[in-house]
């Protein structure tokens, strides 16, 4: 399957035989990188990273990940080039993919940084990879998925997955959660979304993800009752989002001080979303704890929890950002 070229902007655009494909060569990098073989898939390429916003995970992932495939990342903020003096998505497209061999930005404000990671990919020759917009998150999605057919196997069908919880952080993107929804239930699994009205997902994200569902054999379910997520739970999610998908866009972008003022009020009824013992104690009994990170400890869940070993598999998770990372760039690049 030659899928270099193609765009990585949401899981939705792969079909499920590509997505097989990438989770193969992952493994197969992980291998390599465990085992301290060479890896050179992409000697002397360049990608451009663009970051509107801070990274941890993304950001490593991505250049270790072209240094480990023979390559090199330039890490880019918008502060650093004529994008703050108003140079277009488009020109910046074109110029960096006359440059390297590949572009990759993380662009989530609301309303914005899909379309904006599109126009690249209209105008850039090179493939464009998106590290978090305002709707999707599609490298984290793999790495969730990576990180669940390590711990339950690949037979993912009847799965039940759970997620939503308090932070107090800053007001996180729906584009984790959104990912989910479209993805795993293409894998069967059976995603309970938990959370207080006001902090639902983008209706046509849930309308996307319910078609999704009934090709794939998982299913979608939704509540406003945490505890009752919890019931019987194999995977559990504590993740933060913020409420923007209560608003049209437009109406979001028309009134933006005033959603902030309503989410941050709507937010201060539900410290009592948090993942603690006594829900985990409601869950399946080898349940899992799943997080994209950074965690809110003590808000979206405890520390007693998020560092139990024996339910917790964060930093697993984590570290298969770097091997989904790869076998990305590694296929389109
Ligand atoms: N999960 C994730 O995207 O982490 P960063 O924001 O640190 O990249």
């Amino acid at each position: 399957m030659n899928l270099k070229g193609k765009h990585f902007l949401t899981t939705d655009d792969w079909t499920r035989e590509e997505l097989d494909v990438v989770f193969q060569r992952a493994a197969e990098l992980k291998e390599q990188f465990y085992k301290e073989e060479p890896h050179l898939h992409l000697p002397w390429k360049t990608l451009f990273m663009i970051f509107f916003e801070q990274s941890t995970r993304t950001r490593n992932s991505m250049e270790a990940g072209m240094t480990q495939l023979g390559g090199h990342a330039h890490d880019l903020t918008a502060d650093k080039m004529q994008l703050s003096h108003g140079e277009s998505a488009k020109d910046t497209a074109i110029i960096l993919s006359r440059m390297g061999h590949g572009i990759a930005s993380r662009n989530c404000f609301y309303g914005i940084g899909k379309d904006y990671l599109a126009e690249m990919a209209k105008h850039s020759t090179k493939p464009v990879m998106s590290l978090q917009d305002d709707i999707y998150h599609p490298f984290q999605g793999l790495a969730d998925l990576m990180t669940i057919f390590e711990k339950f196997g690949t037979n993912t069908k009847g799965l039940k997955v759970t997620v939503w919880a308090y932070a107090d952080t800053h007001s996180k993107p729906l584009s984790v959660p959104q990912t989910q929804a479209l993805l795993f239930p293409r894998y069967g699994i059976d995603l309970t979304i938990a959370n207080p009205k006001e902090f639902p997902l983008s209706q046509d994200i849930i309308e996307r993800a319910e078609k999704n569902a009934e090709v794939g054999g998982g299913s979608l379910n939704f509540t406003n009752d945490m505890d009752e997520a919890f019931e019987g739970a194999h995977i559990v999610i504590p993740k933060n989002w913020g409420g923007f998908g209560h608003y049209s866009v437009q109406d979001y972008l028309d009134n933006e001080d005033q959603c902030k003022v309503e989410m941050k009020e709507n937010l201060e009824k539900y410290h009592d979303w948090i993942c603690d013992r006594r829900r985990i104690n409601l869950a399946d009994k080898d349940v899992k704890l799943m997080h994209a990170l950074p965690a809110d400890r003590g808000h979206e869940v405890t520390d007693e929890v998020i560092d139990d070993e024996n339910i917790s598999v964060v930093f697993d998770e984590a570290e298969n950002r770097l091997h989904t990372a790869k076998a990305i760039m590694s296929l389109t690049m």
